[in-house]
């Protein structure tokens, strides 16, 4: 039986645009409580309400993740608010392609910090309020991170640093997975190809490998994402793997 998202409450970095929007959308249109976490105050109250308009849950908490003592604060927040935490989607993410030889160190240094330190602080904070909720009745409990096709494979030169934060990201999931399945605790990567979000259209032409087809949409992610958290209790999906049709590498 899949796993019911009626009432899970549900942290989502990132959620004031893109996928971690389109992700706080889906499951709340699904039941679940959906705490909205990102720097943009604005961009999050203004989804709160269009979630309630469409009959769902949500609230705003801004926070800088990149930030490890507002990440934790924030998390803490969220699990006091809510009752707990059933799931943890981190979506929170910055790209800054550029050649190494003309590289500006800070941008290198600024995708670190939100996407390798700030899911390693959110998910540090998390864990214990993931673990409690596992033994309630929901029997189950996640964490879901949103990597890239870039922490599989380094899809070309300048995405040198990304892909290394999400080579980074993979490995400390798959350490986790190993660590938590005994305490009833999934751990799940979605690795997308391109997406048309804010990250990718300012100057987009085709993915890296010169293809041109259609993205995918950020809705298509936060599909990935909802079925993860919906697998019953005894089936974890640790990671997905998806790219636009076209996109070849
Ligand atoms: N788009 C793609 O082609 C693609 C492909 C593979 C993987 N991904 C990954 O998917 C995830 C979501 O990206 P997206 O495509 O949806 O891009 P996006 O629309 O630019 O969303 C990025 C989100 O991260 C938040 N964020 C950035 N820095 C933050 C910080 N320091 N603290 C808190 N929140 C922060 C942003 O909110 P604020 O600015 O309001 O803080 C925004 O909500 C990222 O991890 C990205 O690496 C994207």
């Amino acid at each position: 039986m899949s796993t019911s998202l009626q009432n899970a409450s549900v942290l989502i970095t990132g959620a004031s645009s893109g996928i971690g929007a389109a992700t706080a959308r889906l499951l709340a249109a699904d039941g679940a409580v959906v705490a909205l976490v990102a720097r943009r105050r604005e961009r999050l109250d203004d989804l709160v309400e269009d979630i309630a308009a469409a009959g769902g849950t949500a609230h705003a908490y801004a926070a800088d993740v990149a930030d490890s003592a507002e990440a934790t604060t924030v998390v803490d927040r969220v699990a006091v608010d809510l009752g707990g935490l059933d799931a943890l989607v981190g979506c929170a993410g910055y790209l800054a392609n550029m050649p190494a030889l003309e590289a500006d160190l800070a941008e290198w240094h600024r995708m670190v910090s939100v996407n390798v330190d700030g899911v390693l602080a959110t998910t540090h904070a998390a864990l214990p309020h993931l673990v409690r909720s596992a033994s309630g009745p929901r029997g189950v409990a996640d964490v879901v991170t949103i990597s890239s096709i870039a922490g599989r494979r380094v899809p070309q030169a300048y995405s040198q640093v990304y892909a290394a934060t999400k080579h980074a990201v993979g490995a400390f999931s798959e350490g986790l997975r190993q660590e938590l399945a005994e305490k009833q605790v999934r751990v799940g990567l979605v690795e997308p190809g391109v997406v048309r979000t804010e990250m990718t259209t300012a100057g987009y032409t085709g993915a890296p490998d010169g293809s041109t087809g259609a993205p995918l949409g950020a809705e298509d992610v936060a599909d990935a994402v909802r079925y993860i958290l919906t697998r019953p209790a005894h089936a974890a999906v640790n990671e997905v793997l998806l790219r636009p049709t076209e996109q070849v590498r």
